[in-house]
């Protein structure tokens, strides 16, 4: 930060990075990340950890239907309210700042908002939403807040059973679908991220002003062959349903490597039966996942995805079914917001630079109900999803100061 800007109004720093510590240690790994999936103990005592802060810090915790953890700070008179944060989940082998930043960040925002004595023209809510990363239902936190998760959604998770997930935490599903809010109290939503990827870090830029975000679509695909003796059954006449699979997945990378190269997809699971070697695999299932800058494209994209998948059963052999299993659409972040992220980007003297974001966000969920926006600082290597993942504590410092400096230009009294 420059020397101009050393007299403005900054986070606590000291506060802000032992906190952030802090919230590391629940689900730490030996490999420096976490693991802390939606619902799982580490998860449920990262988020106890965050209200207790958040209480001491004088504010107003509330847990919503969808166990949305909020803390607010309520400003006498004011009639709406501007929603901070992002999530304290994280994928199985996750690093520590990947939605822990901005949840931590936004808890710092609102007490040193307090602190100041400073009158917003909002109140301001710090927001850890649930399951962002989709272990269960694609961000059931946001959507549900949004007023848009179906109840059939939560009674057909990916994994496991949502009633199993919630067990003893005093939620039940219908109430998670009717948690929606009323989008008329809302001025607006922020989000403080890090990249996880290799642009700022690569420009030597500090802040990431995000005006797109990528559309995504989950899917199933299950290739259904015959069950037969490995060892006695002629090669010519099997039929592997393990070879769609494989197959599929090449030609996945393949088509995103020619005519899709503004999308990317992923193959994350493949799970065969019966499962052992002695027997011609009789049914694989594929979850995969793909993206793409918005919605001419992705509809694009996923009927090319359908028309390899079937040639390749065709070729082998297999029935093929095709279930989705969620989607989040594309979104474009408000210019308004962005504007002035910018600007307070400028005055604490920090490069900024407008960029899209190929990773998903709450905020493209909360986007459809109130003004969005992201703001990145720099991964270091581009590296996310993996316990490497690291920001400098000056990047996340510059990162937190433009939150709070959007938050009181934006929104000051
Ligand atoms: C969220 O982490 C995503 O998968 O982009
Ligand atoms: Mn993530
Ligand atoms: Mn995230």
């Amino acid at each position: 930060m420059s020397d101009e800007s050393s007299t403005v109004l900054t986070i606590d720093r000291d506060r802000f990075h032992a906190d952030f510590d802090t919230l590391a240690s629940f689900g730490a790994t030996a490999e420096g990340g976490v693991d802390r999936p939606a619902f799982s103990a580490d998860h449920q005592a990262a988020r106890r950890w965050f209200a207790r802060r958040a209480e001491e810090a004088g504010l107003v915790v509330e847990v919503d239907g969808a166990s949305n953890h909020s803390a607010l700070l309520a400003v006498p008179g004011a009639e709406k309210t501007l929603v901070i944060g992002s999530h304290l989940d994280s994928v199985p082998t996750g690093g520590r700042f990947d939605g822990a930043f901005g949840v931590m960040a936004a808890l710092e925002v609102l007490r040193r908002v307090k602190e100041s004595g400073i009158q917003l023209s909002v109140n301001l809510m710090a927001i850890d939403f649930t399951d962002e990363e989709s272990h269960y239902v694609e961000f059931l936190g946001s959507r549900a807040f949004t007023g848009k998760l179906p109840l059939a959604e939560l009674q057909a998770p990916h994994a496991g059973r949502m009633s199993d997930a919630i067990a003893g935490l005093g939620l039940d599903l219908v109430a998670m679908a009717n948690c929606g809010r009323d989008p008329q109290e809302y001025v607006g939503y922020l989000e403080l991220h890090i990249e996880q990827g290799p642009r700022l870090i690569n420009s030597a830029t500090d802040i990431g002003i995000v005006e797109s975000i990528i559309g995504i679509r989950f899917h199933r695909l299950v290739f259904t062959g015959q069950a037969d003796h490995a060892g006695t059954t002629p090669m010519e006449i099997r039929r592997n349903a393990g070879l769609g699979a494989a197959a599929f997945t090449v030609a996945l990378h393949e088509l995103l490597e020619t005519d899709f190269t503004d999308c990317v997809g992923n193959v994350g699971s493949m799970v065969l039966a019966p499962g052992v070697t002695n027997v011609v695999s009789k049914e694989a299932a594929v979850d995969f996942e793909f993206r793409f800058p918005d919605e001419n494209r992705g509809d694009a994209l996923e009927a090319q995805i359908k028309d390899r998948a079937r040639s390749i059963a065709e070729r082998f052999d297999l029935e093929l079914e095709f279930t989705p299993m969620g989607r989040a659409r594309s979104a474009q972040m408000d210019p308004a917001l962005r504007r002035i992220v910018g600007e307070a980007a400028r005055r604490l003297g920090l490069s900024a630079v407008s960029m899209h974001s190929g990773a998903a966000h709450d905020a493209q969920i909360m986007s459809a109900i109130t003004p969005a926006c992201v703001i990145f600082v720099p991964s270091v290597g581009g590296i996310s999803h993996n316990p490497a993942e690291f920001s400098t504590r000056e990047d996340c410092e510059n990162g937190a100061n433009v939150l709070l400096h959007t938050v009181l230009s934006g929104f000051g009294g």
